[in-house]
């Protein structure tokens, strides 16, 4: 969409007299609007990790969500500052699993004598509570450039995994990256007493998988994939995994937002992709690789934008950054002292990741 000229010239003014005081991070799952002024993109690792990359900047206005604003304020110094411009910009998966419902998982796990034996291993895209929680007992961070290594790590240090909060994530890594088998998982629904499963059934699986999903990934189909291969001779079908297990063992490629771009770059000519993840991101890569002659769609034209990415728009942008050039401090993220502690002994296990 084309951004209203005014707005970015009072984005301009308002990085200009901030300067290095100010350090601007957008997921790839950014409106183009509020992209160009990101001084990093990334994908949620990279983001991860180039958080804490300009220590001087006192202010890191976190173009992304909840979560990611969370972990960009447990892995910066105590003085700088993590201002999300919409704090209404949560994630409905992260939503999915809350402290409660987890430690009572723990419980039960516990009564079916199996606690000792699991690994918690949580994806980034959870709340700081759920990353406490998987610190503490000796578990790690993984998102899903790296989900494949964290479990490995994992079944090195228990026989077993509790994997949280999106169960495809989980399920896709441990099937189609690792050779698993579906038998193998089993599903942990925070809604029934005991989650649903007996307690033979939680001794026997070697995955538990957190009953959650990505509202906006989850809609993607087999039909989607079967209806572009129909209309699209020869295109190659490129999904994120957080994607339904069916979508992903359909697809040619799978990978995190970061993957997909590096694999667009390194595409030829002439060459045909369905991609099947957030819409912003899609839409940027048809545009950039059209010159060269790539031809880009979206994998299933039904399915919608993340609709609280969505919600850092230039307005949100434009007002926290005039606001913290005025020297008010506005939408600060801030995790509490002991969450932080734990929360940050996961988050460096995953950083520390082969
Ligand atoms: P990645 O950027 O790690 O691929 O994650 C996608 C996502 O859903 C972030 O919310
Ligand atoms: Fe959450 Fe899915 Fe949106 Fe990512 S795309 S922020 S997982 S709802």
């Amino acid at each position: 969409s084309p951004s209203d000229p005014d707005l970015v010239e009072r984005a301009r003014a308002a990085k200009a007299k901030l300067g290095d005081k100010v350090f601007v991070l957008g997921h790839h799952y950014q409106r183009d609007e509020v992209i160009q002024f990101a001084d990093v993109t990334g994908d949620s690792f990279k983001l991860a990790r180039d958080a804490a990359a300009r220590p001087e900047a006192e202010y890191i206005v976190f173009c992304g969500v909840h979560f990611m604003a969370e972990s960009a304020d447990i892995l910066t110094s105590d003085d700088q500052k993590v201002v999300l411009p919409d704090l209404a910009a949560g994630c409905s998966m992260a939503d999915m699993a809350t402290a409660e419902q987890v430690a009572e998982c723990w419980d039960v796990l516990t009564e079916a004598g199996i606690a000792e034996q699991v690994v918690p291993v949580s994806y980034m895209n959870s709340s700081a509570d759920i990353k406490a929680f998987t610190g503490k007992h000796g578990g790690t961070i993984c998102t899903s450039s790296n989900a494949q290594r964290a479990l490995e790590w994992a079944f090195q240090q228990g026989e077993k995994v509790l994997f949280l909060p999106d169960q495809h994530l989980g399920r896709n890594t441990a099937v189609r990256d690792m050779g698993m088998s579906l038998d193998d998982c089993v599903v942990y629904n925070p809604h029934k007493p005991n989650g649903g499963l007996t307690a033979d059934e939680l001794r026997a699986a070697k995955m538990i998988l957190w009953r959650g999903h990505c509202s906006v990934h989850g809609r993607f189909s087999l039909d989607s994939v079967n209806d572009v291969r129909e209309r699209i001779p020869g295109v190659n079908v490129l999904v994120h995994p957080e994607c339904r297990h069916e979508v992903v063992a359909a697809a040619d490629y799978v990978g995190s937002t970061e993957y997909i771009i590096k694999a667009l770059e390194a595409a030829p000519a002439g060459s045909k992709w369905a991609i099947g993840t957030e819409l912003n991101l899609v839409r940027r890569l048809a545009n950039r690789f059209a010159p060269e002659g790539k031809e880009i769609v979206f994998l299933d034209k039904t399915v919608c934008f993340c609709s609280t990415m969505n919600r850092i728009d230039l307005p949100h942008l434009v007002w926290a950054l005039e606001s913290l050039a005025e020297g008010n401090l506005v939408n600060r993220i801030e995790v509490d002292k002991e969450t932080e502690a734990f929360a940050k002994l996961a988050l460096e296990r995953m950083l520390a990741l082969p």
